[in-house]
């Protein structure tokens, strides 16, 4: 098996410019195949609430969601970072909320580092992780936590004051210690001059091919959640398609009585 990937491997790939690969997955089976593919971080999302659960939006997610669903995929995974979203209210209330919060998804959950959405407003909570041990990767752009506040699903970082602003909250969290920062829906031009300015990876979705890496929501990857891709995500299979064609044949043979065979 090649090496474990750690935090500290995610600054040598930035500096040999060894390009990052990240997948999400939520549970045992597709941990243990992303694990298996090579991929260089394995993230339980948020976005679980969505793909997964079936809520409109990654807000109703709580953090008994995510430590049950970390827990599940820790066990398929061997090689990749293992990294776990705190999910919406578990930290922006405080510091000492997001301790507690990012505590538990690593005892309990196993998670290696925590995510947490939120640029120069969440410097402070990373530096007190960090202070505890806990390591952070931060996310800025499109944060769907924000989405209401947002105004929807859209483009961050467009105007020249909001680039500016997303990029002094990537420099804070790289201060603040964080290990990498996902840089959802933003600008080319935009990714490229943070991914320049910082040292750690920016892992981008959404934003172009001069992130250190890129990240994928498994389910879109897959073809799993077909009635809403979004216009950013590589589909590379259609399993939905697949597990609807094989439970139709199971059920015509149920009822032609071609199965169970005599
Ligand atoms: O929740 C999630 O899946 C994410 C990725 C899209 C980066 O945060």
């Amino acid at each position: 098996m090649p090496a474990k990937i750690r935090t500290a491997t995610l600054a040598k790939m930035k500096a040999a410019r060894e390009k990052i690969a990240a997948l999400t997955c939520y549970d045992y089976p597709m941990a243990v195949a992303v694990d298996a593919a090579g991929v260089d971080i394995a993230l339980v999302g948020d976005s679980l609430g969505m793909v997964v659960l079936g809520y409109e939006s990654t807000l109703p997610v709580t953090l008994e969601d995510m430590i049950h669903h970390t827990k599940a995929a820790r066990r398929g995974i061997k090689r990749a970072l293992f990294v776990a979203d705190l999910p919406f209210m578990s930290y922006q209330v405080s510091p000492r909320q997001a301790l507690e919060s990012a505590g538990r998804l690593i005892k309990e959950g196993g998670a290696e580092v925590v995510k947490l959405e939120g640029g120069l407003e969440m410097a402070e909570t990373t530096r007190v992780l960090r202070r505890a041990g806990i390591a952070v990767m931060g996310h800025v752009g499109l944060t769907p936590q924000s989405v209401h506040a947002l105004g929807g699903y859209r483009r961050q970082g467009t105007s020249e004051a909001q680039a500016r602003a997303l990029l002094a909250g990537a420099k804070a969290l790289e201060k603040a210690g964080a290990c990498a920062v996902v840089l959802e829906v933003i600008p080319e031009k935009l990714a490229a001059r943070v991914t320049k300015a910082l040292k750690i990876p920016t892992i981008g979705i959404g934003s172009g091919p001069s992130c250190d890496g890129q990240i994928l929501v498994l389910n879109d990857a897959l073809g799993l959640s077909p009635d809403r891709v979004p216009s950013h995500a590589k589909v590379y299979t259609r399993l939905y398609d697949q597990a609807l064609k094989a439970a139709k044949n199971y059920v015509s043979d149920v009822k032609d009585q071609r199965f169970p065979q005599r």
